[in-house]
This record gives structure tokens, sequence and C-alpha cells, in this order.
């Protein structure tokens, strides 16, 4: 096995993605929130203080950019900002601004997600995504967020994840019977065209509040693969929770690729990987080449000129050589795709901070460890490393 190097591309995006609720702590107004403190819901633990980076995300960009990163993706609450319909909280917006602000003075370029999973209680009180005017009140959101936004931000995430919101919409909607051993439930439909409507409004309503912003979203990209004979399946299965998706990113300036690992499908859909295969902290199979897969997928369904973006990537891991040994195997197939032409503008890793992971703590999926009760900051030897591929701006290349 032989290590060379790609060089990136100018302009190329190299940093760490992370979402409000995930990091932030007490977003006492929204949805999981309230779903965390419900026993009927069966959630492990609650996100309590997070890692407290409402107060400290100052010290998350001062290790970020020393670190070697260039770019940053974050998400602003919306259960903060409108915190009941129609007001607008100057506080909270001027609490983002100064975020946006903080990260352009420490060198670190925003990529900002407008909406990542959670919505504020009001909203899903009103029925949420597939109430009346929902799309409406989405879009009076993004249209109140504009003083975050307008100025020094370059890429805007509408919303991260469309197809796993219409997938859990599917397995609430088919009572929560949980997951299946492998594949995701069935996504619902009228969630699905709803979220479609409401990005598209949203690009719109962040076209108006400045042309130059970058807009896209951000799908989850399961690498579905079909084994021998399957391949009609596989593509029929893949087709509602992916591909309807990247299709309706057309027209956007980006779309954002997001990936773990893989799921194969034989003639029955589906399969479970074997006993014996290397698994994360989240279940999942160990497969770095998932992101190679995802990218090349994703170029095929909408074209080889749109922008493409890995808004999220890594594992969840409490033994940091793996992380290392998974980037490793991971940037070799971004660089791979850089190579074969693909339009790759950027990699962001998910996730800077060890983080709430929908219901737990335990899958840690951080370059940056977080003391639970002090709250202090440690970078791992991964993120050390990760960071400053972004100073020598070269990405590894394994080859055989
Ligand atoms: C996708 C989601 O956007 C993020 O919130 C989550 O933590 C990671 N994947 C890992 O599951």
């Amino acid at each position: 096995m032989t290590q060379t190097t790609t060089r990136f591309p100018d302009g190329f995006l190299w940093g760490a993605s992370t979402a409000a609720h995930q990091i932030e702590g007490n977003n006492v107004n929204s949805d999981w929130w309230r779903k965390e403190h419900d026993p009927a819901a069966r959630i492990q633990e609650p996100s309590l203080d997070a890692c407290d980076s409402y107060h400290r995300w100052e010290q998350d960009m001062d290790l970020l950019a020393r670190l070697g990163f260039t770019d940053y993706r974050f998400s602003v609450e919306w259960a903060r900002i409108e915190p009941v319909p129609g007001t607008f909280s100057r506080a909270e917006i001027a609490h983002y601004r100064r975020m946006v602000e903080g990260a352009q003075a420490r060198g670190l370029r925003p990529m900002v997600t407008l909406h990542h999973f959670t919505v504020p209680r009001w909203f899903e009180d009103l029925g949420g995504w597939t109430a009346d005017g929902a799309v409406e009140l989405f879009a009076r959101y993004v249209e109140g967020c504009a003083p975050v936004i307008a100025e020094g931000v370059r890429h805007v995430c509408t919303i991260n994840e469309p197809n796993m919101i219409a997938v859990m919409a599917g397995a609430a909607r088919a009572g929560d019977q949980g997951f299946p051993p492998a594949g995701l439930p069935t996504p619902d439909e009228e969630t699905t065209h709803a979220v479609i409507a409401a990005h598209r409004a949203a690009v719109e309503a962040v076209r108006a509040i400045n042309s130059d912003i970058q807009v896209g979203w951000t799908i989850a990209n399961q690498v579905y693969q079909a084994l021998p004979g399957a391949d009609e399946i596989a593509a029929a299965y893949r087709h509602p929770r992916e591909d309807v998706f990247i299709e309706a990113a057309r027209g956007d300036d980006w779309i954002g690729v997001q990936s773990y690992t893989r799921t194969e499908i034989g003639a029955e859909g589906p399969i479970p990987a074997p006993p014996d295969a290397e698994r994360t902290l989240t279940q999942w199979e160990y497969y770095p080449a998932a992101v190679g897969h995802a990218l090349r997928h994703t170029a095929e369904v909408i074209g080889p000129d749109m922008p493409l973006i890995v808004t999220e990537n890594g594992i969840a891991t409490d033994d940091d050589t793996r992380r290392v040994d998974y980037y490793t195997g991971a940037l070799s197939e971004v660089a791979s795709a850089l190579e074969d032409g693909l339009n790759v503008h950027g990699y962001l890793a998910w996730s800077a901070l060890d983080n709430y992971e929908w219901g737990s703590y335990k899958p840690t999926f951080g370059l940056i460890a977080v003391d639970p009760v002090t709250f202090e900051r440690t970078a791992k030897p991964s993120a050390v490393w990760l960071g400053g591929l972004g100073r020598s701006r070269r990405l590894p290349r394994v080859t055989e």
C-alpha cells in the first residue's frame, strides 16, 4: 500500500460541522427537548446542557481555527430565533450574528444551516411540516434570519437531511415500530412533498436576502449497494429515500453529501452487515469508502455541473486511531473523486465535538472531546492530524 497526496483545489472548504441542538444545551423551546422529557418517547438520555456551546462557541471556533480548519458549519436554532409565531428574538439574532462575525474574525468561513432536525414546539403543535401554511411559516423564519446571514456568509443550507425528516415521519405514522434491522423505514410522502416545497421557498428567501449567497441542502446518503441481480430492487428502494431529494436540489448552487456507512441490498431488500463486520458505536458497519460512493451517486443523479460539498462524514468511536484510519480511507476517496473530475468543493467532518447524538451521548463522533462536567475541550490526535491537512492543503491518497 502506498500513500500519495492530492492538492486541494483553490477555495476548497476544509472544516468540521455541528448542529445547534446537539451542542448548545438547554434548547428548551424545541420539539426535541419536549420529546427528551416525555417518558413515552423512550429517549435514552436528554440533551440538557449538551456541550454548552451556546456560551462556549468562541472556544470551539478558537480551537478549530488553531487546528488548521478554514470552514465551520453550524446551525441556527429556529426555536430560539422565533420563540412564538411571528415574534423574532432580537437577542438571539444578535447572538448568531456574533457567531458569524466571530468565525470570520478567526479565519473560519461560516456555513450556516437554517434547520437541523429541531423545530419550535409551537410549530410541532400546529402539525409540523405537513400542516397548512407550514411552508410559509418556514419561509418567514428564513426571512427573519436575514440579519444573521446577509453579510459574510458564503454558504447556507436550508434544511439538513430532509430525507431523514421524511423517514422519521414515516416511522411515526407507522406507529413508531422502530427502525428495521437494516435499511430505513419508508419515508412519509406528504412530508417529502412538504420539505421539498419548504426548501424551494427557503432558497428564494435566501436569494432575496443576498443573491451572492450559495444556497443548497444536505442529503443523507446510505450508499445502497446492489448485490448481483438486485440492481432494480436497490434503485426502487433508494429512489424515495434519497434520489427524490437529490433531484429536488436542481436549481440550487450546491448540494451537501453526508455519508457514514453502506447498506447492501439483495433480492429481499436491505441486508444487515455480516456478524463479523467491524461496527462503530452507532452499530453501523465500518466503511470509510462510503463517501466516495455517495459523491459519485449524487453526481450521477444531479449531473456533473452541480458543486458537491461533503457536509458531514465521520465515525462514532472511542478509539481515535480508528477515526484517523476512517478519515484516511474517506479522504482517499475524495481525492480519487477529484482526480476523476468530480465537482467536489469541500469536505467538512462530522463532528467538531463529541455531542448529543439524538438520544444519547455515547456515540462519540467528535474530533474534540468535551468533559461533561467542566465542559473542557480537548482536541483528539485525529483533530490535530485532520486540521494539519488544512494547512498543507493536501489530501492523503492511499493506493494499493
Ligand atoms: C447526520 C445528522 O445530520 C447529524 O445530526 C448526526 O449527528 C449525524 N448524521 C450522525 O448520525
